[in-house]
């Protein structure tokens, strides 16, 4: 990832050419540790950079929370800086390179669902498509059916992503997302179906599996009347732990079937077949109508803004509540005007890792706001509190 190594130099230099800097925002230093962070926006993006300083050189390198998706503007800015601050260069690497992330039209972000047009009347999920082989099956054999496909894995996400491109598919969109949280994200009553295919079972680890009572909740509000969540998997143990799951949820109808052949076989049901393993099917039934789903909550901090001393009274250890978390992982300082809140929250399954920008103004997420779940919203409405605490001035 892209950095420079630059000779030491006098941090009063940068204070000095922040007001007339074209991409350098404000420089903040890290409360009782050394290291310190700088502001940058460039084109339309906001980001950080992290300064570290050795008894030889400065580093100067990206910020993992809030790096831009195109690496280029990342070595863009490294350069403007050094040269804007007449840095002595020792090392980078920052030549420019052609982007290698695969962008898709059928890429879409979690976000883009807060406000989406479904353009096909009927819709389907896939939960971790993996090699995509049943995904891409399913698009060429229902070529009126969307299939919304989420993955966690990158890499695979962005080979069904150019498989899509090859065979000429407009029906598929693939969301690098965890299917857990995912499905907030959809109105009621809009599936067909929910795939979930052999799914990790997480035997030592059961709380990182995808189907849960509150996995399962969801399935039944977002499938219509009569759709399905089709559970398929050669593990004993999820096929026993899946069906006790199912039958505690009321008004649905569970179906089990052992080694049924499915017109497509996935990659792993492949591997399993050669072993001649067991195979279970286990169909999950709504049999219901759900209400509309609330508003997605709002992530605004309102009055908050930044009050002296502040830093001395957040909390330093991780609060932990029964479905949710907030820890106050590092705090940055700049005068009496400005505090950036590094910080952790949300579902134990997929913390969000984001900072807050606080000052004399007001206070917002620095860069963007969290994902609008629920369990996020909780932890928002717990940062607010601390970040009101009325004890400092
Ligand atoms: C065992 S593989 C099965 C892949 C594919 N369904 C098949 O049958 O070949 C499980 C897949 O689920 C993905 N996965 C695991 N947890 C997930 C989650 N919470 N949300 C989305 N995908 C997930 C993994 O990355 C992996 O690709």
């Amino acid at each position: 990832m892209p950095h420079i190594k630059v000779k030491p130099f006098n941090s009063a230099i940068v204070e000095e050419k922040i007001p007339r800097s074209s991409l350098l925002t404000f420089r903040a230093t890290a409360v009782n540790r050394g290291d310190e962070i700088w502001g940058v926006q460039l084109e339309d993006k906001e980001f950080l950079l992290q300064v570290k300083r050795f008894d030889t050189y400065v580093l100067i390198k990206y910020d993992k929370v809030t790096r831009p998706l195109k690496v280029n503007l990342l070595k863009e800015a490294l350069k403007r800086i050094a040269d804007e601050l007449e840095l002595e260069v020792i090392a980078s690497n920052i030549a420019q390179h052609k982007e290698s992330r695969y962008a898709s039209e059928y890429e879409k972000s979690i976000e883009d669902f807060y406000e989406i047009d479904f353009p096909f009347e009927k819709v389907s999920v896939e939960v971790g498509f993996g090699s995509g082989r049943h995904l891409l099956y399913q698009a060429n054999k229902y070529p009126d059916t969307l299939f919304i496909g989420l993955e966690i894995h990158t890499p695979s996400a962005q080979q069904v992503l150019k498989q899509i491109e090859l065979q000429g598919l407009k029906n598929i969109w693939v969301v690098n997302y965890d299917a857990r949280l995912f499905l907030e994200m959809l109105p009621s009553n809009l599936l067909e179906k929910i795939f979930v295919h052999f799914p990790v079972p997480w035997d030592k680890k059961p709380h990182r599996r995808v189907i849960s009572p509150s996995f399962l909740a969801e399935s039944m509000r977002v499938l219509q009347k009569g759709g399905k969540l089709e559970l398929r998997t050669d593990s004993d143990n999820y096929f026993w732990y899946a069906l006790e799951t199912f039958f505690g949820v009321p008004k649905t109808h569970v179906e089990v079937r052992k080694n049924e052949a499915l017109e497509v076989t996935s990659k792993y049901e492949a591997r399993w077949l050669k072993m001649e393993k067991d195979i279970y099917d286990l169909y999950v039934t709504c049999q219901e109508v759900s209400q509309a789903r609330p508003p997605l909550p709002d992530f605004n901090f309102n009055i908050v803004k930044y009050r002296k001393g502040l830093e001395d009274v957040l909390p330093q250890k991780a609060l932990v509540e029964e479905d949710y978390f907030v820890h106050i992982e590092r705090l940055y300082k700049s005068g009496d005007n400005l505090l950036l809140v590094k910080c952790s929250f949300g579902s134990f399954d997929r913390p969000e890792h984001k900072f807050i920008l606080l000052t004399q103004e007001g206070c917002r997420y620095f860069v963007s706001p969290p994902v609008k779940t629920s369990v996020n919203h909780k932890a928002h409405v717990k940062l607010t509190e601390l970040l009101s605490n009325v004890k400092c001035n």
